[in-house]
């Protein structure tokens, strides 16, 4: 590492989860068939053709990750390859070229090395959010798809995901309107997703939630996720469940609880179908997370007219999430050991 790169001279501890411009981005662009080797660039600008099928008809995907610096000074990533997978799943659904692994992983890397002094040091509470994308781009009108394409890397510093410092307690309010229909495009990280539930969210915010928690679009009965994270339940008899669906995003954090908590936690731990109004009574502890949420707990939640308590108050962390939260943050941060060769460090 070069220990003459000093960190820019921010607020580190201040940082809310916002755009920050950095000084790098990765660019990548397919054409022809072929992906290009790919750059690093200094312009946060993108010029694309105006029938670009990313921009009229949303063919885009995108993924969200974090560089963390760990309490020895390494900067680590969290199972960057799932993200490269999820990416690989998203990519021909909507008719576009999968990016390599190699390719993906070289690309966050050398973003995260060239942004080093942007990366928030140990112990700020702040992370370097990593935001790789691939757009349709070039000229089109019909409905097809584009003929070029654009991976591109960016990332940013940013504070926690919802307000106040390190576990903020949340609360949620059921949606009216659906986030994925059965079989669409639900468990992908495609933009269309997220356009959709803008009004949605902004609706959760009228009533006072954070967000937007959708129930299946079938029978508006099963808790699916919520605008930006999943969910984990722990019944009453000290179970971990969380939710079974095809429609939501499978969250690479959801995935990693589920296994720390059964594998290092000693917890039981279930994937089913959770039936909100007939199981809330059951509810011991709730949280949301996902790379942007970490572990959130869920204080109350919103829905047929009224708020219902989950957890205390409503702004208090039970002992299970805490312990969970620990775990997971521990882990991302090199403080717990990592016997399950999550973390991948980006040598500076
Ligand atoms: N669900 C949605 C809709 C999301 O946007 C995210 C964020 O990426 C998640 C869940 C959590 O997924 P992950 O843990 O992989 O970040
Ligand atoms: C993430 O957690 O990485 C996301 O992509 C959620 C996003 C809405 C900020």
């Amino acid at each position: 590492m070069d220990e003459l790169v000093s960190k820019k001279n921010l607020n580190w501890s201040e940082l809310g989860f916002k755009y920050h411009k950095t000084d790098y981005r990765f660019r990548a662009l397919h054409k022809s068939g072929k992906w290009q080797e790919g750059e690093l660039i200094t312009d946060e600008a993108i010029s694309i053709h105006e029938g670009a099928p990313s921009i009229h008809y949303a063919q885009q995907c995108f993924e969200g990750m974090k560089a963390q610096t760990a309490v020895d000074g390494r900067v680590l990533l969290f199972r960057p390859d799932l993200n490269s997978e999820r990416m690989n799943s998203a990519a021909p659904r909507l008719l576009m070229p999968q990016v390599p692994k190699d390719l993906f992983i070289r690309a966050v890397e050398e973003t995260v090395r060239a942004n080093y002094a942007w990366i928030p040091p140990y112990g700020s509470g702040a992370s370097l959010y990593i935001r790789p994308m691939l757009i349709g781009v070039g000229e089109n009108l019909g409905l097809n798809p584009a003929q070029e394409f654009e991976f591109r890397v960016f990332v940013s510093p940013v504070g926690p995901y919802y307000k106040g410092a390190g576990m903020a307690v949340i609360s949620l309010a059921v949606s009216e309107i659906d986030r994925a229909a059965p079989r669409g495009t639900g468990s992908y990280k495609v933009g269309a997703n997220y356009a959709g539930g803008l009004l949605a969210t902004r609706q959760a915010q009228e009533l006072g939630a954070n967000e937007a928690l959708y129930l299946d679009a079938s029978e508006n009965r099963y808790i699916d996720e919520a605008g930006s994270a999943n969910i984990l339940v722990v019944m009453n008899d000290g179970t971990l469940v969380t939710p079974k669906s095809d429609a939501i995003l499978p969250s690479i954090t959801r995935r990693s609880i589920m296994e720390f908590a059964k594998d290092q936690l000693g917890m039981n731990t279930q994937e089913r179908p959770i039936d909100l109004r007939a199981e809330l009574s059951n509810f011991q502890e709730m949280a949301a997370c996902g790379t942007a949420a970490v572990l959130s707990p869920v204080g109350k939640l919103y829905f047929d007219d009224q708020w219902h308590s989950v957890y205390g108050d409503g702004s208090e962390v039970g002992p299970v999430m805490q312990k969970v939260y620990d775990t997971l943050v521990g882990i991302q941060k090199g403080e717990v050991s990592d016997g399950f060769g999550w973390t991948h460090e980006v040598k500076i």
